[in-house]
C-alpha cells in the first residue's frame, strides 16, 4: 500500500516509516516540523537505504494537501500530526484546538476529494480520563479529560465516528496509545522533547545523561503496590507495528483499538529497571503528586490481538535500554 503519514517526522511517525517500509509498504510524509526535525527523516532514509518523499507543509493547508494527493496514489493515511504537550495545551488552548481539529477537518476533505477511504488516527489513553477500572477495555467510558490536549483527542474521535455514519464506506481505525517509550535499535532516531520533558522516560534519560539534576517522583501515596503511579509503557517499535497491522484491517466503519502491553509498571519500577539495565544512576526524590495525574492506567490489549493479530513483544528491559542508547548517543537529539 502507499501510505501518507501526517506528522511522519515526529517520534512515533519516524519509527512507523521504518516498520511500514520493512513490511513492504510505500510511505509519503507530510510535516510542518513544528515539533520535529528534517534530520529524523534523513536518518530514517539512512537506516532504510532509500529516499522517502517528504513534504514540508501544514496539514491545515488545503492546497498543499490536495497537491500531495494529486501527486501520489495514496491508499491510506495515518494521521499523527498534532500538538501533544499537556501543560502547553492548558496555557494555549486555542492553539491546540485550532491545530489539532482544523488539520483533521482539512485532511478529511482532502481524502474525500481524492477518494481515499482508509484513515488511522493517533488517539490516546487520555480519552479515558480517570478510568473506573484497569485494565481498560475499548468500551470503557471516555470524556472527562483534564486538559485541552485530551479534549482534542476526544473531539477528533467524535468527529470521526460521525463522519463514518455519513460515509459508511470509510474505514477509520482509532488507535488509543498508552505510554510510548524506547527508540529504534540503531540508536539513530528517538524522542526529542522541546525544553524540560513532561513525560517520565525522557526525564529519566536526561537525568541519567547529566542534563537534569534529579527526577521528582510525583507522589508515593497512590493506592498502587509501591505508592507511585502505574502506567502501561509500550516500546515505540511495537506501537509502530500496530499501525502496520491496522493497515490490513479491512472492514468499513470506525473501530477503536487500545495499543498497550497490558502490564502496568510504577515510576520506581521504571527508575530501578533503567539503572540496573544500563548501569547508570538516576538520582530521584519523592515530590508531591502532579495535578491531574491518576494512580493507575493500563490497557486491555486483547482486542488488537484478536482482531489485528498484533501484540507488543518488547520487554521493559528493551524499552529502557533502547531509550538510553538513543539519549546517550544523541545527548542533544538531532542537533549534532
Ligand atoms: P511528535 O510531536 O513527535 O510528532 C507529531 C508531528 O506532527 C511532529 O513532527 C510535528 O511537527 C507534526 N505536526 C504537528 N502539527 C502539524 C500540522 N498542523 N501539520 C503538519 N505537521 C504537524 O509526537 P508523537 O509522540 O510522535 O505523537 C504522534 C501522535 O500521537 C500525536 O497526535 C500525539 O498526540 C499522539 N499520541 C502521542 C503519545 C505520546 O506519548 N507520544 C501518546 C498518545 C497519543
Ligand atoms: C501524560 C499526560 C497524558 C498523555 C501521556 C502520554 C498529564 C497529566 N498526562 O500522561 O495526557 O496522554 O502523558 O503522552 O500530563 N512522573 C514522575 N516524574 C516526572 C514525570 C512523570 O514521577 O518527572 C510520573 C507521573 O506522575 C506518572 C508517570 O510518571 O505516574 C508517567 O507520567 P507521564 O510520562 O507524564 O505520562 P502520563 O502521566 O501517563
Amino acid at each position: 500500500m502507499k501510505v501518507l503519514l501526517t506528522g511522519g517526522a515526529g517520534y512515533i511517525g519516524s519509527h512507523t516509516i521504518i516498520e511500514m517500509c520493512e513490511a513492504g509498504h510505500e510511505v509519503v510524509v507530510v510535516d510542518n516540523f513544528s515539533n520535529s526535525s528534517k534530520k529524523s527523516v534523513e536518518r530514517v532514509e539512512q537506516i532504510l537505504g532509500k529516499r522517502i518523499p517528504l513534504y514540508e507543509a501544514d496539514v491545515a493547508d488545503k492546497e498543499a494537501m490536495d497537491r500531495i494527493f494529486a501527486e501520489h496514489a495514496i491508499d491510506a493515511v495515518v494521521h499523527f500530526a498534532g500538538l501533544k504537550a499537556v501543560g502547553e495545551s492548558v496555557r494555549k488552548p486555542l492553539e491546540y484546538y485550532e491545530n489539532n481539529l482544523i488539520s483533521t477537518l482539512v485532511l478529511l476533505r482532502a481524502m474525500e476529494k481524492a477518494g481515499v477511504k482508509k484513515l488511522i488516527f493517533s488517539s490516546s489513553a487520555t480519552v479515558y480520563g480517570n478510568p473506573e477500572k484497569c485494565p481498560i477495555t475499548e468500551d470503557s467510558p471516555t470524556g472527562n479529560c483534564s486538559n485541552p490536549y485530551g479534549w482534542t483527542k476526544y473531539m477528533i474521535e467524535q468527529i470521526l465516528f460521525g463522519y463514518c455514519v455519513a460515509h459508511p464506506e470509510m474505514q477509520v481505525i482509532l488507535l488509543r496509545y498508552f505510554n510510548p517509550v524506547g527508540a529504534h535499535k540503531s540508536g539513530r532516531i528517538g524522542e526529542m522533547p522541546n525544553g524540560i520533558p513532561n513525560n517520565l522516560m525522557p526525564y529519566v534519560t536526561q537525568v541519567a545523561v547529566g542534563k537534569l539534576k534529579e527526577l521528582s517522583v510525583f507522589g508515593n501515596d497512590y493506592p498502587t503496590p509501591d505508592g507511585t503511579g502505574v502506567r502501561d509503557y509500550i516500546h515505540v517499535v511495537d506501537l509502530a507495528r500496530g499501525h502496520v497491522a491496522a493497515l490490513q484491517y479491512d472492514k468499513p466503519g470506525a473501530e477503536v483499538f487500545n495499543l498497550g502491553t497490558g502490564v502496568g509498571y510504577s515510576v520506581l519500577d521504571m527508575v530501578h529497571t533503567f539503572s540496573r539495565e544500563n548501569g547508570v544512576e538516576v538520582p530521584y526524590r519523592i515530590a508531591p503528586r502532579r495535578e491531574g495525574d491518576i494512580a493507575a492506567c493500563y490497557a486491555d490489549p486483547a482486542k488488537a490481538e484478536r482482531v489485528l493479530g498484533w501484540r507488543a513483544t518488547h520487554t521493559l528491559s528493551d524499552m529502557v535500554r533502547d531509550s538510553w542508547r538513543w539519549q546517550s548517543q544523541n545527548p542533544n537529539g538531532y542537533e549534532e
